[in-house]
């Protein structure tokens, strides 16, 4: 596991980065993936993209809610890793960076980085069914039962399999990958469109794609370097 002095000299010399993280980042804190090692993530005998989608919400909230209420509970006591903490260090080290993530955990932000492009929403955020009015329930003892302001339902701030991402989201990343010069792939199983296409579209303008997983991916041939390893131990190794 090692980092090769091509990718050092790009690092070194790139003034314009961008960062795709996934699920992978956030495993060495805790957080369990939705794929990967064999498994597949079930709650209650249901595969997570069944009780994390747009049919659910419908069908039956307050599961939805059961589901993502015992998520916040698992990741309040997690913390970021080595990985987070590396990554919040190269936000002032280049003259643009762009982290963008599909995680909803928020420990990016715990470990200091700022403007994370967030496509798949964030697990700290209810949003009203009607109104849409964001409600911040990371501090909350217990999250509001209603919308405070129109007192409709409230849902978790989160993309659920079978929507649209949030607006705007997407197309910003998209136009950062197409003029960076470089872009890191981490901790990501590269099956979840359009969030996989973004490497794709980096590599299309020529930037060099590198991806940090313990694992083979469907993204790992267009990449131009792939470090097997865990982001927690690869990526302070950018700093040697
Ligand atoms: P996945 O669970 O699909 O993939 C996690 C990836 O992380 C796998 O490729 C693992 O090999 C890799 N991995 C595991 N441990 C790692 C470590 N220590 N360091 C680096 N990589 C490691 O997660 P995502 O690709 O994020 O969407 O999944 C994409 C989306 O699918 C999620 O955002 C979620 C889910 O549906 C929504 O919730 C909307």
């Amino acid at each position: 596991m090692q980092i090769s002095p091509e990718l050092r000299r790009r690092f070194a010399e790139a003034n314009r980065v961008l960062v795709l993280t996934g699920a992978g980042v956030s495993a060495e804190s805790g957080v369990p993936t939705f794929r990967g090692g064999g498994q597949t993530s079930i709650w209650k005998g249901l595969p997570f993209d069944v009780i994390s989608s747009a049919t659910m919400v419908e069908r039956d909230l307050p599961a939805v809610w059961e589901w993502f209420d015992y998520r916040r509970n698992v990741l309040a006591s997690l913390t970021p890793n080595a990985a987070h903490q590396e990554i919040a260090r190269w936000q002032d080290r280049f003259a643009e960076f762009t982290l963008v993530t599909q995680n909803v955990d928020g420990l990016h932000q715990k470990a200091g980085s700022r403007d994370v492009v967030e496509l798949h929403g964030n697990i700290w955020r209810a949003r009203c069914t009607r109104c849409r009015f964001s409600h911040d329930i990371s501090t909350e003892g217990k999250r509001p039962d209603a919308c405070l302001e129109c007192g409709n339902f409230l849902r978790p701030d989160v993309v659920l399999f079978g929507e649209m991402l949030p607006l705007g989201a997407f197309e910003f990343a998209a136009e950062r990958a197409a003029r960076c010069e470089l872009c890191l792939v981490i901790g990501t199983s590269g099956l979840v469109y359009p969030a996989a296409g973004i490497p794709e579209i980096a590599k299309a303008a020529d930037a060099y794609v590198c991806e940090v997983n313990p694992e083979p991916t469907p993204l790992s041939d267009l990449c131009d370097e792939v470090i097997t390893g865990k982001a927690g131990e690869v990526l302070p190794l950018f700093r040697s």
